[in-house]
């Protein structure tokens, strides 16, 4: 304790004179209640107890060996009750613990349980955050033994919500929020955070948060939940990972008129000013952590995000899991599809509703993977891909006022306004939503599909499920059983006429764990479309036939780590190929190697 934090003889004699006179006044009758005082019941600090420490410095600091208390409240480090008696005594954790010991599997049946009691999935979402604050590894450990259950909490669609009520739900930083207010401080901002080595970076600016639209700095969420799956299902350390939002501001009137909103309040920054930022942020990012840092773009809106992918892809290790890691996962599915619908891609014709991001990014690398597969140009593998934005069939005459990204996509044909006429004239055996827009896949859409296939192919990638093009019900009601669907967002399997179907789930966990994993363990400083198709290639192989038996076109989340090594052995093989590999020699087996690199969550010995 300092000198001054001492109270002094002279305040406490001050102190004995004015309770002197109180007495006085009771005795006269006098009501004796000081406004000011706490006693009293108002907020003032009478006793000069809290003025007497308030005005003095003082320095956080903690110890860099946790023990006791500290131990229990680091994260890192915390097992609860899983401490051995050997751990209790040598860390001063006696006492602080009931006297029973857990195994970690049996920490996990019990929160495991109590994450089920719960109805509302809000509940759960928070109930597994606070178990990450509270002890990772075993949030971990939940996460990757439970992974088909707890997905749809910690990911969409329950993320979606949690962003929305972010406000409300947040309690510790569990990112770093870069605000207008850091410009030209970007650099010493990346330093506060406390880890050093980090490996990959989840940035959001929060304009396009699922299809649920801006949600200014809130989206937070996203990047945390993203850098989550990315130690569960991909095994990068958790200390690698940095969740980042940069918040330029929001156009959501409803945040900004919120007295909880907890980002800048003001409309979000544009042009020069937008960009200014995202370059210093970019520059500090590679000052600070080197040339072999991933950087993934999540949830940007469309103007920017092409924008900053096109600037940043020949200079930083970027990838945009919306255009590119979605593209990647369709496209594995579209190539374990062919298993069930015979021919090649080529064979197929490809209809998008939705011509942003996510529709152009699967556009552009199935028409890749086809030129590649036939040794045509790209330009002419486009021909079999048609998309459908909010003002109809993209056709060369509509050219001029097209976005960039939707102009190679703009061939000839007649004007057509609405999704089903397309489906009448294109007759594609391929349907995917990508527009944000729920129930589009309306019957007579689907009917026509079922019309013109056999096995129509429908893929309603919207999120979260409120957005969905159609649920799996209806794709196989209206298809009389004949669909194959998949979705972005998690449906249950459906029965009909007797046979159960099970609904693939379009889900980029399944790819961007393992593609970022295989950039990390390769040293790889950029990343190239060839990357992406090495990423679907080796998705697609995973497809078993007893998969496929059930309408699967997707393996299981379950295997997801077998699945992720997978993936990162075929993108870091690629890595070397292209001559983008820094971590030298190459390793003779990369799925051995990939599995070696993964961390793993269950309890480490204390000494
Ligand atoms: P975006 O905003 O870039 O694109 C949306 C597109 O849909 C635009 O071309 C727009 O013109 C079109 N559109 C909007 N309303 C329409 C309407 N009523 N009729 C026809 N077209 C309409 O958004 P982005 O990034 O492409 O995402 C779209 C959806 O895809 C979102 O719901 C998102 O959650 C989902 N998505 C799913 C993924 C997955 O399942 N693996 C991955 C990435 C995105």
């Amino acid at each position: 304790m300092s000198p001054s934090q001492i109270l002094r003889p002279v305040n406490l004699f001050k102190r004995m004179l004015k309770m002197q006179s109180s007495l006085k006044r009771m005795k006269d009758g006098e009501s004796v209640i000081d406004p000011t005082s706490t006693v009293g019941g108002g907020v003032g600090d009478v006793y000069g107890e809290d003025r007497a420490t308030e005005d003095h410095l003082v320095t956080p600091w903690t110890v860099s060996v946790a023990s006791g208390c500290t131990l229990l409240r680091d994260p890192h480090h915390n097992k609860g009750l899983g401490f051995t008696e050997r751990e209790r005594d040598s860390h001063y954790l006696r006492g602080l613990l009931p006297p029973a010991v857990s195994t970690q599997e049996l920490q996990v049946k019990k929160l495991m349980q109590s994450i089920r009691s719960y109805e509302v999935t809000l509940h759960k979402y928070v109930a597994m955050m606070e178990l990450k604050e509270r002890n990772e590894r075993l949030f971990y450990k939940l996460l990757i033994d439970n992974v088909e259950e707890l997905l749809p909490i910690v990911y969409t669609p329950t993320v979606g919500e949690a962003c929305q009520k972010y406000g409300c739900i947040f309690k510790r930083p569990q990112g770093l929020f870069i605000s207008l207010k850091e410009k030209g401080k970007i650099l010493e901002v990346l330093k506060n955070w406390p880890e050093r080595s980090i490996q990959v970076i989840v940035v959001t600016d929060g304009e396009r948060i699922l299809g649920l639209g801006d949600l200014g700095c809130q989206g937070m969420g996203i990047p945390v939940g993203k850098l989550a799956l990315y130690t569960a299902l991909g095994g990068v350390r958790p200390s690698a990972c940095l969740p980042i939002t940069i918040d330029v501001g929001t156009n959501n009137q409803k945040l900004l008129d919120d007295e909880f909103y907890i980002g800048l309040r003001q409309k979000r920054a544009t042009g020069k000013e937008y960009y200014d930022l995202l370059e210093e942020f970019m520059s500090a990012v590679k000052q600070n952590y080197g040339e072999k840092v991933l950087v993934q773009f999540e949830d940007f809106a469309n103007h920017n995000a092409f924008e900053l992918l096109a600037k940043y892809k020949t200079t930083h290790l970027v990838f945009n899991d919306d255009i590119q890691g979605t593209a990647s996962v369709v496209l594995a599915g579209l190539v374990a599809s062919l298993k069930l619908l015979g021919g090649s891609l080529a064979d197929h014709t490809f209809l998008f509703f939705g011509a942003g991001e996510a529709g152009t990014g699967i556009a552009e690398l199935i028409a890749l993977e086809i030129s590649t597969k036939t040794n045509v140009p790209v330009e002419e593998a486009r021909k079999k891909i048609w998309l459908v934005d909010s003002k109809g069939l993209i056709v060369s005459s509509r050219k001029e006022s097209l976005q960039h990204f939707k102009k190679p996509w703009a061939h000839e044909h007649e004007p057509l306004s609405t999704l089903l006429d397309a489906v009448k004239a294109i007759k594609p055996s391929v349907l995917i939503g990508t527009s944000g827009v729920g129930q589009t896949f309306t019957q007579d859409v689907v009917e026509a599909m079922a019309a013109i296939n056999e096995r129509p192919l429908i893929m309603a990638l919207s999120n979260p499920t409120s957005q969905a093009e159609c649920t799996a019900e209806q794709a196989y009601t209206w298809t009389e059983g004949r669909a194959i669907f998949s979705s972005g967002s998690p449906f249950d399997p459906y029965e009909y006429n007797g046979k159960s179907f099970i609904p693939g789930q379009a889900n980029n966990a399944y790819i961007f764990p393992g593609l970022g994993f295989g950039l990390v363990i390769s040293g790889a400083i950029r990343v190239h479309d060839e990357m992406l198709l090495a990423a679907s290639e080796a998705l697609a192989s995973q497809v078993m036939q007893e998969h496929y038996d059930k309408g699967m076109i997707y393996p299981p989340l379950t295997n997801i780590r077998k699945i992720s090594a997978h993936i990162a052995a075929n993108v870091a093989a690629k890595a070397y190929e292209l001559g983008l590999a820094t971590r030298l020699p190459r390793p003779a087996d990369l799925v051995k190697y990939a599995e070696s690199c993964m961390y793993t969550p269950n309890y480490r010995s204390y000494r």
